[in-house]
């Protein structure tokens, strides 16, 4: 695992989104994983932003995100279709609709969905880079502290620290929903390369604890030590102090 201190998060953001655009444009049937958050949203308009400038064509390329809240329409605003929709698919409409996948929160079984999900990943996969940001609590995706290693896509009880930070893009605490549902840690594991992305004051304390270079299950980003090929990019303010 590489921590690199890009200094800003226009810095970070475009190198991400250099990264992804050379691994679409190198080989056209790439497999992406996708994350979500206010950290994305800058890397997002950097990539579109290549993408129109150079044309490419991603109609090949097949998107997996991350995570997705459980009872939200998919037109919620706040939901991660829609925010999918709004930083990528839609400004750059060449993405087939049918490759780019999101978990159905609204799902009659949620179970039967998870496993669903996480066939799907098998049967396409593996991914070529996954992209994650990380919670205050250290988790990823949406893989609270305590989260078993080997999990594969299952349904997620939020923490109440979780629900309080993800508040802020919400009218209030009580519209947060309580139960998302998110690729395993097992599941991340799996794809070719790791590029995790982290940045402000808030974020340090979890960068930090992985710099002590231990998987620790109350830390669930540590379980990124039993991956190979894992990068993570931060700025000034969320770099490791100690
Ligand atoms: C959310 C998402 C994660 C995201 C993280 C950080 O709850 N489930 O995938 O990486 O928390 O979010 P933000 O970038 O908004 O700080």
């Amino acid at each position: 695992m590489k921590i690199t201190n890009l200094g800003t998060r226009a810095n970070a953001s475009f190198y991400v989104a250099c990264e992804l655009y050379k691994q679409m444009s190198q080989q056209s049937h790439s497999k992406l994983g996708l994350a979500t958050g206010g950290t994305m949203v800058d890397m997002y308009q950097f990539l579109v932003d290549l993408l129109h400038k150079n044309q490419l064509d991603v109609s090949h390329i097949e998107t997996f995100n991350l995570d997705e809240y459980v009872g939200l329409d998919a037109q919620h605003d706040q939901s991660y279709h829609s925010y999918m929709n709004q930083v990528l698919f839609k400004q750059y409409p060449n993405f087939n609709p049918s490759l780019t996948h999101v978990p159905n929160g609204n799902a009659d079984d949620l179970n039967v969905e998870a496993q669903r999900y996480e066939d799907l990943i098998n049967q396409q996969g593996p991914v070529d880079i996954q992209i994650l940001g990380i919670g205050e609590n250290g988790h990823i995706g949406f893989n609270e502290p305590g989260t078993d290693i080997n999990s594969a896509t299952h349904v997620v009880n939020l923490t109440e620290s979780t629900i309080h930070a993800n508040s802020r893009y919400f009218d209030n605490e009580n519209e947060v929903p309580k139960q998302a549902i998110s690729m395993g840690l097992s599941t991340i594991l799996k794809a070719q390369r790791i590029i995790l992305l982290a940045f402000g004051e808030k974020k340090r304390a979890a960068i930090e604890q992985l710099t002590q270079n231990e998987v620790n299950s109350e830390i669930p980003a540590s379980i990124l030590h039993a991956h190979p090929n894992v990068e993570i990019y931060v700025d000034d303010e969320a770099a490791p102090k100690s």
